[in-house]
């Protein structure tokens, strides 16, 4: 730990616990215990105030830093080229943007052009935005409606929470965007329908009655995680994707893909609908983009999209009118660049595969163990495992043995995640995405902390 950093963490603390509003968090608790700071993070590891040690098995909290921590070389990266030039504004361009566009579409055959921003969130409006102009320029604004998933999230502002499965995060922040509209999940261990038999295909079918009752005249876009992240780690069976590309194609809706957590590598592919037969024509991306060295989000669009907006050069209006000031910071395009070579470099996406293989083997063998195991799933170091009270109803558990399950791993020093105020009665997941830098020694401990945790609270 950095020296002053020690000599003041008394005062540290308390100015967090007086001025610090934290994320996703209810603060009446740190009015009798310190609130957790974290000081300092090394390759899988991360050390709190007080310098005890923990493995993180999700990557800083919310599936991010997907090199690891203390890469000195990213930093330096970020530093030299802040000295070269830390800003301009992005109706500009600059060389790391320029170096970085151009490595990303090598990753993304198909698409063609990179629109900077700094969240998720910001990336998955410039989506939304795309669609709308387009309804207005071309269909008089009458194909303006996007569809999105029942589970799905797609990011904090309103407009991104409009857009939202998840009914916790959305309550009490209404009223909402008006045009988007819910389509079902498809969580095959939840299925909606009497008959299980190919399941993918008759969940997207559902998306096809949606267009239908709407009007297709009305429908613009549709915006889906690959593999939804916060839902509940819900990777589409097979036939999904396939089916959901043919009717977009049929009734002329732009497909949006949000690989804001997924991308990156995180699944196992650079991107996870590389994990299927489709060709979006929108792309969005943030978090792993560049491990949170440096905030960036990247909005990929097609070439056939981005033409859209300069096919009349004479209309004022005619071209994207948005703007992302700090999308002009070329410390994010700097630091995804020199996160692209160490995943390439050290083979990361191979790791990932590996690693996945040997999580889903010992998340299975857990599962043999506990009967309150009703389900693992996943891809790549991106996996989940859905707690149920019976495995013959698949009653979820209570929340609070999952949040138990996940508070005795962090008293083990091991930073499990879990699915947290996403949708009331099914929060009850427990969610693994450690760095693709993962070692089996690394998932022994994970699976060995989340043992001992299951000993003692998963009793049903
Ligand atoms: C799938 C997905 N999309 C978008 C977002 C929003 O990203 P941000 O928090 O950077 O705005 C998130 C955040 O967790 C996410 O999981």
């Amino acid at each position: 730990m950095n020296k002053a950093v020690e000599a003041d963490l008394a005062q540290l603390v308390e100015a967090d616990r007086k001025h610090v509003w934290h994320h996703l968090t209810q603060h009446k608790p740190y009015e009798n215990k310190d609130p957790l700071i974290i000081v300092k993070g090394d390759g899988m590891r991360v050390w709190n105030q007080a310098g005890k040690e923990h493995l993180d098995a999700v990557s800083g909290g919310v599936w991010t830093v997907n090199v690891g921590y203390g890469r000195e070389s990213i930093a330096n990266a970020v530093r030299d080229q802040l000295i070269e030039l830390n800003y301009f504004a992005g109706s500009a361009g600059s060389i790391p943007g320029a170096r970085f566009a151009e490595r990303l579409i090598e990753k993304m055959p198909g698409m063609s052009r990179v629109y900077y921003s700094n969240s998720g969130s910001e990336a998955n409006e410039k989506g939304y935005k795309i669609v709308r102009q387009i309804a207005h320029r071309h269909y008089g604004g009458k194909k303006h409606k996007i569809l999105f998933r029942d589970r799905d999230y797609h990011g904090t502002t309103i407009t991104a929470l409009s857009s939202g499965g998840q009914n916790e995060r959305k309550d009490q922040y209404g009223p909402f965007t008006p045009g988007f509209i819910e389509v079902p999940h498809c969580c095959e261990y939840r299925c909606q329908f009497d008959d299980a038999s190919d399941y993918g295909v008759k969940a997207a079918q559902e998306i096809e009655k949606v267009i239908l009752a709407e009007g297709p005249d009305t429908v613009g876009g549709i915006v889906l995680e690959p593999i939804t992240a916060g839902g509940g780690v819900i990777v589409p069976p097979e036939g999904y994707w396939e089916t959901v590309q043919a009717i977009c194609k049929k009734y002329d809706v732009l497909l949006h893909i949000d690989e804001v957590v997924c991308g990156l590598g995180r699944t196992g592919t650079w991107f996870g609908y590389q994990h299927y037969d489709i060709k979006p024509d929108i792309v969005t991306m943030a978090k792993g983009v560049a491990s949170g060295y440096a905030a960036i989000a990247c909005t990929v669009t097609t070439e056939a999209v981005f033409d859209m907006f300069k096919d009349d050069a004479d209309d004022p209006m005619s071209y994207f009118r948005d703007i992302s000031t700090f999308g002009g910071c070329t410390s994010g395009p700097a630091a995804a660049l020199e996160n692209m070579r160490i995943i390439e470099d050290e083979n990361l996406i191979d790791n990932c595969n590996d690693m996945s293989d040997y999580l889903m083997e010992k998340l299975r063998g857990l599962q043999n163990k506990y009967k309150v195991i009703g389900d693992v799933r996943g891809k790549g170091l991106f996996c989940g495992a859905e707690l149920v009270a019976d495995r013959q109803t698949k009653e979820p558990v209570p929340e609070a043995m999952v949040a138990n399950i996940a508070a005795d791993c962090m008293e083990q020093g091991v930073i499990i995640g879990r699915t947290n105020r996403s949708l009331t009665g099914f929060n009850n997941t427990i969610c693994l995405s450690p760095a693709l830098i993962s070692t089996k020694d690394d998932i022994d401990e994970i699976v060995t902390s989340i043992d001992n945790a299951m000993s003692k609270h998963a009793v049903i």
